[in-house]
């Protein structure tokens, strides 16, 4: 049976979304129809508004999210109508050979992300003009979609579904890039570029795992004042400052690991991260930029005779099977904070609204209620 959604579109890079009727197909084999319930904004909708990112349009955007499953094609095994879920940005098969050895985040399925069709080069979205996409194979800004099995993780009904839809991108992405990518140790000195939804999160990952500090760099004052919420030690507002900070706190020896999740890279920050890591330490880029510009212009011969590593995570190397529900735990004993990540709420028709709220630096999380 077709049903119809109010979903928000993106039809051209530089526009805003626009809220539109659309037809849902039924799910078809491992497809699941889902009555999306919260949509958190995640810098990446922006930038894919901008064109940082490059994605098939039309498109409904927003990749992260919690549902109900309404309905199930006939090869589903994972869910059954009436589970709550939380939408993961990056599916898992289960079977390719990352799924295989532990490394959900690089899933063959997951390749297609940005082309707007699900597995299988299944279209369930359309309109007026024809095929519509869903961002990360989700497209949450809508009150139905159909997905992938693979791209939903079943979580217990008591948990509530407004907290559990910011871990299918921005905490695991964050916790992540500073637990799993930094592979941060008791008693190290980490650098947080950027305390937006994402570096909050990696300062919530980097305290847990035992750093001795954890200093922020944020331009926006209310960000780093509640970045000591989350576990910051110290935060200042730009890497200079944060150089001598770091190079005081360490005896001129620098920071163990520096993680990038600034709105998007640039040379600029990736070499101040360089700078401020110690010889032998990691930098993390977690922040996306441009396809098409060159975000590292680097010293390479101080990277080689400093042993230092630069890399970079999607999802921050988390496994979606495996970490949504052991975030979702973390949270309900209290060791993981979640409903502070959440500045402000808006109503499905309010999106765009909520996209401005972020550029101008109102926001941790924005959290789109959609029913
Ligand atoms: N790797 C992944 O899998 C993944 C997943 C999600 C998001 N992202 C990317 O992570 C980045 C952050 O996303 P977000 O949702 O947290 O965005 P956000 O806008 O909430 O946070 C970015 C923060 O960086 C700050 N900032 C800007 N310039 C800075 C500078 N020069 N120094 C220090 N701080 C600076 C901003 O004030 C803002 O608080 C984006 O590029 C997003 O696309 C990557
Ligand atoms: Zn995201
Ligand atoms: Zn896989």
């Amino acid at each position: 049976m077709t049903r119809t959604t109010t979903a928000a579109v993106l039809h051209r890079v530089g526009e805003e979304m626009r809220l539109e009727e659309l037809d849902v197909a039924a799910p078809q084999g491992r497809e699941v129809l889902l009555a999306y319930r919260y949509a958190g904004l995640c810098r990446s909708d922006l930038h894919v508004t901008d064109g940082t990112i490059a994605g098939r349009l039309p498109m409904v955007l927003g990749h992260e999210g919690s549902a109900i499953v309404e309905a199930v094609g006939p090869l589903v095994t994972r869910v059954e109508p009436g589970d709550h879920v939380v939408c993961s940005f990056i599916p898992s098969c289960g079977t390719c050979r990352w799924c295989a050895s532990g490394r959900q985040v690089l899933c063959d399925a997951g390749a297609a992300t940005m082309r707007g069709h699900l597995p299988g080069e299944s279209w369930p979205l359309s309109g007026s003009g024809g095929r519509v996409g869903a961002m990360c194979q989700l497209g949450t800004f809508s009150q139905y979609g159909v997905v992938h099995e693979g791209s939903v993780v079943r979580i217990e009904s008591h948990i509530p579904l407004d907290v559990a839809a910011l871990v299918g991108c921005g905490v695991p992405t964050g916790w992540g890039s500073a637990v799993n990518a930094a592979a941060v140790h008791p008693g190290e000195v980490v650098v947080v570029l950027g305390a937006g939804g994402i570096g909050m999160n990696a300062v919530q990952g980097a305290r847990a795992a035992g750093a001795r500090e954890v200093v922020v760099v944020e331009p926006v004052e209310f960000k780093r004042d509640a970045a000591h919420l989350f576990g910051a030690s110290v935060s200042v507002a730009d890497a200079a400052a944060a150089r001598e900070l770091v190079m005081n706190l360490t005896v001129g020896a620098g920071a163990d690991k520096v993680i990038i999740t600034t709105s998007t890279n640039t040379p600029e920050i990736s070499a101040a991260a360089v700078d401020l890591v110690a010889k032998g330490g990691t930098v993390v880029i977690t922040a996306m930029a441009a396809f098409t510009e060159p975000a590292l212009v680097l010293p390479t011969p101080m990277i080689t005779m400093l042993s230092k590593t630069i890399r970079g995570t999607a999802y921050g190397d988390c496994s979606p099977t495996r970490d949504i529900p052991a975030l979702l735990a973390l949270h309900q004993e209290k060791k993981l904070l979640l409903d502070e990540l959440i500045t402000r709420r808006y109503r499905l028709e309010q999106v765009n609204e909520g996209y401005r709220d972020l550029e101008a630096g109102e926001l941790l999380r924005g959290l789109v209620e959609i029913a």
